[in-house]
């Protein structure tokens, strides 16, 4: 499936491979990361072009038992410009299929389920990567979470448990049989974890396989690379994780617009600390308000100088204002280049 057209936003369609990938904005998504692409987060990178959004992962169980941090996991954002998936993880496909009516009811557009975390608390109970080592097994799993919810379903998977065990073509193949909308595919196995190069050869085979999206996932670090990726391998759109921390206007430029510089820098800080004020408590405002901060400043000279200033810092005002001096003294500066083969945020739940 290739060339879709891409309208602006939004929802209320069709279960059924190659309805849902219509309806995204444009083909360059945001990449589900646990602590990070929450309700603000989101909401940000929706204004900053994003083709399609995903939550981090949702604990089906979590949900089930009422745990308001879950709950809060799972809000949608106002005046939503494109498609709002939430993703779950959970062993049972019937405590999925229940969470999948929570999740309905809270007015996300599809559900996303998670078969690539390599974490050792989540694979021991058989969940994520772990599901991937058995395709007929997956296959069942997915059609019975398939039929139950009321939503389309989308996977995110690995290509494999190990370089031994590479089922991402069978395990496909299931999501296919199970009636998912598409398949995004991190190009590494749980045994690499974030190690090594995302194998992009490999996510080319399995678009050439498959018949329904492929969604190509790894080390996308500017727009360049993601237009080039997108093109030699013909998934139907790629996905960007890291990249966007350390440049969240990457998703404008992939569609034809400007970056920003380090004062820009600082005013998508201001701006973001808004959209915390009016989600988040005190305490939640300046955990977050530090991090993309630190991601912002990653690269420039003077940053970890600043980091370790940040981490001291009582209050989200007092971050801004040192947020604001730092990003004045290097405002003259480009901003630093993300290399493909640069160590950074090398753990996660995908
Ligand atoms: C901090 C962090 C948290 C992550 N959490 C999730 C998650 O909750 N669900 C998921 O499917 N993948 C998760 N991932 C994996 C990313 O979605 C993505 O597959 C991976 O980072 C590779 O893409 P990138 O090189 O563009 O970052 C996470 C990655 C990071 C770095």
């Amino acid at each position: 499936m290739k060339s879709p057209a891409w309208p602006a936003g939004s929802v209320s369609v069709q279960p059924g491979p190659e309805n849902l990938i219509r309806k995204a904005r444009n083909p360059f998504w945001l990449a589900p990361m646990a602590g990070i692409t929450d309700l603000c987060f989101r909401q940000l990178m929706d204004q900053l072009g994003a083709g399609v959004l995903i939550s981090e992962l949702v604990s089906a169980k979590g949900l089930l038992h009422g745990s308001e941090k879950t709950h809060r996991m799972i809000r949608m954002h106002p005046q939503r410009g494109t498609l709002v998936g939430i993703q779950l993880f959970g062993e049972s496909a019937e405590d999925l299929i229940e969470a999948g009516h929570v999740v309905a009811r809270a007015g996300a557009d599809f559900i996303d389920i998670n078969l690539g975390c390599p974490v050792k608390k989540v694979v021991k109970k058989g969940c994520g990567a772990a599901l991937m080592r058995d395709p007929v097994y997956l296959e069942s799993y997915l059609t019975r979470i398939r039929k139950g919810v009321p939503l389309p379903l989308t996977v995110k998977m690995r290509t494999g448990w190990s370089d031994q065990e590479l089922t991402i073509h069978e395990c496909v193949q299931a999501a296919e049989q199970a009636g998912c909308e598409w398949v995004a595919v991190h190009g590494r196995t749980r045994a690499q974890g974030y190690e090594g190069k995302a194998d992009w050869n490999l996510i080319r085979e399995v678009r050439r396989r498959a018949r329904i999206p492929i969604i190509g996932n790894g080390d996308l670090r500017d727009p360049m690379r993601a237009h080039l990726r997108l093109e030699e391998t013909g998934v139907d759109a790629v996905m960007i994780g890291r990249g966007a921390l350390r440049n969240p206007w990457i998703f404008r430029e992939c569609t034809g617009g400007q970056g920003e510089g380090p004062l820009g820098r600082f005013h998508l800080l201001a701006g973001y600390h808004q959209l915390l004020r009016e989600q988040s408590d005190a305490r939640q405002t300046l955990i977050l308000l530090r991090k993309m901060a630190v991601w912002l400043a990653y690269g420039f000279t003077g940053a970890a100088g600043f980091r370790g200033g940040i981490f001291k810092l009582p209050t989200a005002s007092a971050v801004l204002d040192h947020a604001g001096e730092f990003f004045q003294s290097v405002a003259h500066l480009p901003p630093p280049r993300f290399e493909e083969t640069e160590a950074f945020m090398m753990g996660g739940h995908g």
